[in-house]
């Protein structure tokens, strides 16, 4: 079922041209990559989407509801969570209030919200770390606390911008491995990803954006062997 249509989604910043014209979709517990070189307007799609940015023109279909437009809250509550690319972890905070903050969205009784935000660092292999400061976690590690945060809003679709990058070789298979597990959850991935041995084995569909355009769309080997994505990151 497709779960997220984005339509002809167009987005400017005075004269400059961000996206435009981009369509594609995600199924329901599908993982999607969205991939092209830096400034190709990925991060400005994942903006859009998460209602941090109202498109200019077009359409964004979350289970069929227009949400292009509505405020960030308003697109949590329909159902989308998104990481940050520049993780904005509460440092001085325990992993497990990071999370608190996200599940206290949906519950108000701090104690079951203790018990949801413990539950979500245990999927994101962090119980260790529920009592002791953020700022005591590596990045690898305060980027899975963002995936347990944003999943504690109980997302459909989660949309990670850049979530990879940075980390050695073991990290990434610890990245992947949380990936594979939300999918299994039936909530879709979004992901925007420059290492692309990350996400190139586990996506169903990879879309590919060079400067605010679709050039290519497919599964990772369709996109792979296409000559105009060849062309845009041999450009980059
Ligand atoms: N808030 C903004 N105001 C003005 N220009 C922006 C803004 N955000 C992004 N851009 C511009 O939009 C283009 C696409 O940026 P971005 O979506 O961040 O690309 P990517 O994430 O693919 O590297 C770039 O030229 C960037 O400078
Ligand atoms: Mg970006």
């Amino acid at each position: 079922m497709k779960l997220l249509e984005v339509k002809q989604v167009s987005k400017r910043f005075g004269g400059l041209v961000a996206n435009q014209d981009v369509s594609f979709g995600v199924d329901t517990g599908q993982v999607v990559g969205l991939i092209g070189p830096n400034g190709a307007g990925k991060t400005t799609m994942f903006n859009c989407v998460a209602g941090y940015f109202a498109p200019t023109s077009g359409s964004i279909l979350l289970g069929g509801r227009n949400i292009a437009g509505l405020p960030p809250e308003a697109c949590a509550r329909a159902g989308v969570a998104r990481t940050f690319q520049i993780a904005r972890t509460f440092t001085s905070m325990t992993a497990c209030e990071n999370v608190m903050t996200a599940a206290m969205l949906l519950q108000h009784n701090v104690a079951r919200a203790r018990r949801a935000a413990m539950d979500w660092l245990a999927f994101a292999g962090l119980e260790r770390f529920a009592d002791r400061p953020a700022a005591s976690m590596t990045i690898s590690e305060q980027r899975r606390l963002a995936v347990a945060r944003a999943l504690a809003t109980q997302p459909r679709i989660l949309l990670m911008d850049e979530v990879m990058a940075g980390l050695n070789p073991s990290e990434v298979r610890e990245a992947v491995d949380v990936v594979l597990k939300i999918r299994d959850k039936g909530i879709a991935c979004l992901i925007v990803e420059h290492v692309l041995e990350g996400i190139m084995p586990i996506a169903d569909k990879i879309v590919v954006l060079d400067r605010g355009v679709k050039i290519a769309e497919g599964t990772p080997q369709q996109v792979s062997s296409d000559a105009a994505v060849i062309t845009a990151y041999l450009g980059d």
